[in-house]
Parts: structure tokens; sequence; C-alpha cells
């Protein structure tokens, strides 16, 4: 499983991308709000950083207009995916641009039947959401297990987003249960990389080489 990050903080992003693991970036309307940024200055900053896929999100509802809006999009950088709402007019968006060659993720995804039409329609990416499932009390897991089963069964090439990680018990069962890439917040990616154990361990190794030392 690949790790692209859930954010429009371009101090975050920068922080990710230097540790390694970072395959790609995902944005929303609300994490651009949050920015108090022009969004596609943004997103061109963002995509010259990064090089892998960076989601950048249409607000149109009505399908032409997503589509225009996504060609505009995609114009920004090589790198562009175009996140589409999971609707009735953004799947026959979805087919407009994967017709064109533009690379879609398709957002909003709460269960089995909308990944796998997104999928049908020529998506690049399904974003099902685990947090908001859990916090209704449904099972945001298990729906991914489901769309990577089917999307197995049928040989389908899109690939799953676990979206909407809120711990890291999320990162290691989206990724047992078959998700390709899981988008993560900062705080998130940092916590998958602590364990008490292992500063401790750290601390005795110190303490431990530092008598050998001072024995000369
Ligand atoms: C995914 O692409 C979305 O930006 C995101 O994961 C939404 O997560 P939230 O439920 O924390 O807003």
């Amino acid at each position: 499983m690949k790790f692209f990050i859930d954010t429009a903080n371009i101090d975050e992003i920068r922080e990710a991308h230097e540790l390694g693991i970072l395959s790609g970036v995902t944005t929303n309307p609300t994490l651009i709000a949050k920015e108090g940024v022009d969004f596609h200055s943004r997103i061109k900053e963002i995509a010259a950083l990064v090089p892998g896929s960076v989601s950048a999100e249409v607000i149109s509802l009505k399908a032409d207009e997503m589509i225009e809006e996504g060609k505009v999009l995609a114009a920004i950088a090589p790198n562009i995916t175009v996140k589409v709402p999971m609707t009735t007019e953004g799947l026959k968006a979805v087919k407009a641009f994967s017709d064109l060659g533009i690379k879609t993720n398709v957002t909003l995804i709460f269960n089995a039947n909308q990944a796998l039409l997104a999928a049908r329609a020529g998506a690049t990416y399904v974003s099902p959401f685990l947090g908001r499932l859990d916090d209704i009390g449904q099972d945001g897991l298990t729906l991914i297990e489901q769309v990577a089963q089917i999307f197995a069964i049928h040989e389908l090439p899109t690939e799953i987003i676990a979206a909407s990680v809120r711990h890291p018990v999320h990162v290691t069962e989206a990724a047992l249960r078959g998700a390709h890439i899981a988008t993560i917040p900062l705080k998130v990616i940092k916590g998958l990389m602590h364990h008490p154990l292992t500063d401790s361990g750290i601390e005795r190794f110190l303490e431990d080489w530092k008598a050998v030392e001072n024995r000369g």
C-alpha cells in the first residue's frame, strides 16, 4: 500500500515528502478553504513539489461544467488527478475524462456499488471514506475489503484510496484488506512511526554504549 497525504498545507506536504514515503497528495474544498489561498496556484505549487498524483476537486455539480472545470485543473500540471464526487453527473464526467485520458479520483464513496460504478465509468481511483462511515456506526474497513474483492474478481484496474483515515489502526487494516493507497493527514503519518519500546530501546543502547566508552 502506498501513502498519500491528505492536506493542502504546503509545509505539511514538504515535511511528509522529506520522509521519502510520499506517493501523492489529495486535497478537497474544505482543506483548500482552510489554507485561505488561491486554489489553482496552491495546486500548481503542490504538483511541482510532489511528483506523484495530486488530486484537485471540481466544485460544479453538472457533468458538462465538471468537465470544463476538470480540463482546466488537468492543464495545471501533468500529475493532476481530477477529483469528482460520486453522483450521476459525476459518473458522466468520469467517463468523459477517461476518454480524454485525464485521471480521476471518485470521492465520497460509501458503499461497494458506488465503487463498482465509478470503476466501470473509468475512474483511476476510488476513495471510500473510512472515518465518516465509522462516525455513523458503519464499518469503513469492511467496505475497503468488499471493494478490493470486487475489483479483484472482475479484474478492474481502478485503485482504491482509503480516505478519511483517522488513526494508525485504519492504516494497518486498510493495507491488510487490500487498499492500494491510504491518504492520511500528517498527524496520523507521524503516529505511524513511533513506539515506546523503540524509544526506550534507543535510550538503553546509548547508555550501554556510553558504559563501554567510559571503560576506555
Ligand atoms: C479524501 O480524499 C478526503 O480529502 C478526506 O480523506 C476526507 O477526510 P475527512 O473525513 O477527515 O474530512
